[in-house]
């Protein structure tokens, strides 16, 4: 089966949507935020569950839209860990898999367009596919001068990784400008013009030369796409924003708080009861710091010389609960005793909707960042 493979006239973008047949999982790979309401209609017509919003890359030419996925679809987000983009759920790492369904996809460390660029494989019974991004494009390839591109690195990763795939691998790229919408291994191995037949230094030579225009979109693109393009979204600015708060050192995001963790900036602390991690489900990487414990939701004794502790080395302390009532004033708290605490907005539940059910109005469930259920 082959993936559906979509389009953006404007940037010539491709996107592409994977998917398992019998659960009706999906992937999709590079969105187009300008595209969303046609990647949804596509996902309603086909019956499919969007389990992940992935990457190859930070964009300069196009704005994603994982960000809104997230939100509208109920995907998780994934990027490259080296992309900046702390935003995203999971950080990929070269080698690991995401599964949708019985399906899966190997994301391959592919540097040279950017430092973190990947590409992704699927097998799909014996048809082998890859996703290049823009490290490969038919008969040519993604440039390598601005975002911390490398002609080198990207020689290596093409000769190296892409070619060491079977040569009937079929070969989905980012981008075609002449509407050319996929080609195999075998064939770029044997017929593309920058690299087939071609020393190193040589390839070197053509990518130094290649004398383009900076991307029209480039400066608006790459901060939003950062952000998973959330900055798209009304009120997205505000997202990574801290906001002022009266006796603590401000509000923020739940996604702004991830960022921070991600970047190593910030402590995540779970100021919850040791139950409601137990049985509402609870943020691997945080840490467990009740404010107040059952029975009768008294008072930890231990908070105190917990958070103490925890913001010993100086970082900022990210502090989580149900829904952002008990942060606030454990945040108060680390403050007095010196401390740089912010309390994350929503909690980890949001607040009820009409029918008194949480988890369908914001928090850091809802926004689609890593958790789990013990
Ligand atoms: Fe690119």
């Amino acid at each position: 089966m082959n993936p559906i493979q979509l389009f953006d006239p404007v940037s010539s973008t491709y996107t592409y949507i994977l998917f398992d047949e019998a659960s009706r999982d999906a992937l999709i790979i590079d969105p187009v935020a300008e595209q969303l309401q046609r990647d949804l209609d596509v996902l309603r017509e086909h019956g499919l569950t969007l389990r992940w919003a992935i990457e190859t890359h930070a964009h300069a030419d196009h704005v994603t839209s994982a960000g809104l996925l997230v939100e509208h679809a109920g995907a998780r987000s994934a990027a490259p860990e080296g992309c900046d983009i702390g935003t995203a759920a999971v950080q990929l790492q070269g080698g690991q898999e995401l599964a949708f369904g019985s399906q899966k996809v190997l994301a391959l460390h592919t540097p040279g367009h950017t430092a973190g660029s990947m590409c992704f494989v699927w097998q799909n019974g014996s048809a082998h596919h890859v996703f290049t991004g823009d490290t490969l494009l038919i008969q040519g390839c993604g440039r390598t001068d601005f975002q911390s591109g490398s002609p080198e690195a990207l020689h290596h990763s093409i000769t190296q990784v892409l070619f060491a795939l079977p040569d009937q691998t079929t070969v989905w790229p980012g981008h075609d400008y002449q509407g050319r919408t996929h080609s195999s291994i075998g064939a770029e191995k044997q017929n593309n013009a920058r690299i087939a037949g071609k020393s190193l230094a040589e390839f070197v030579n053509i990518m130094n030369n290649l004398n383009l225009p900076k991307p029209q979109r480039i400066d608006e693109a790459v901060p939003a796409n950062r952000l998973s393009g959330l900055r798209q979204d009304a009120g997205g600015d505000a997202l990574m924003l801290v906001r002022p708060a009266q006796g603590y050192a401000g509000d923020v995001s739940p996604q702004l708080a991830w960022a921070w963790v991600q970047a190593g900036e910030a402590q995540l602390v779970d100021v919850r009861t040791d139950a409601e991690r137990t049985w509402v489900g609870f943020v691997p990487d945080a840490h467990a710091l009740a404010w107040k414990q059952w029975p009768g939701m008294a008072m930890n004794p231990e908070f105190d010389a917990g958070i103490q502790t925890l913001g010993a080395g100086g970082q900022k302390l990210v502090l989580l609960c149900r829904s952002g009532v008990r942060s606030i004033a454990a945040a108060q708290r680390a403050t007095e005793l010196g401390l740089q605490a912010y309390n994350i907005l929503e909690g980890f539940e949001g607040d009820p909707d009409a029918n008194a059910h949480r988890g369908l109005m914001g928090g850091w469930r809802m926004r689609g960042l890593p958790w789990r259920q013990s």
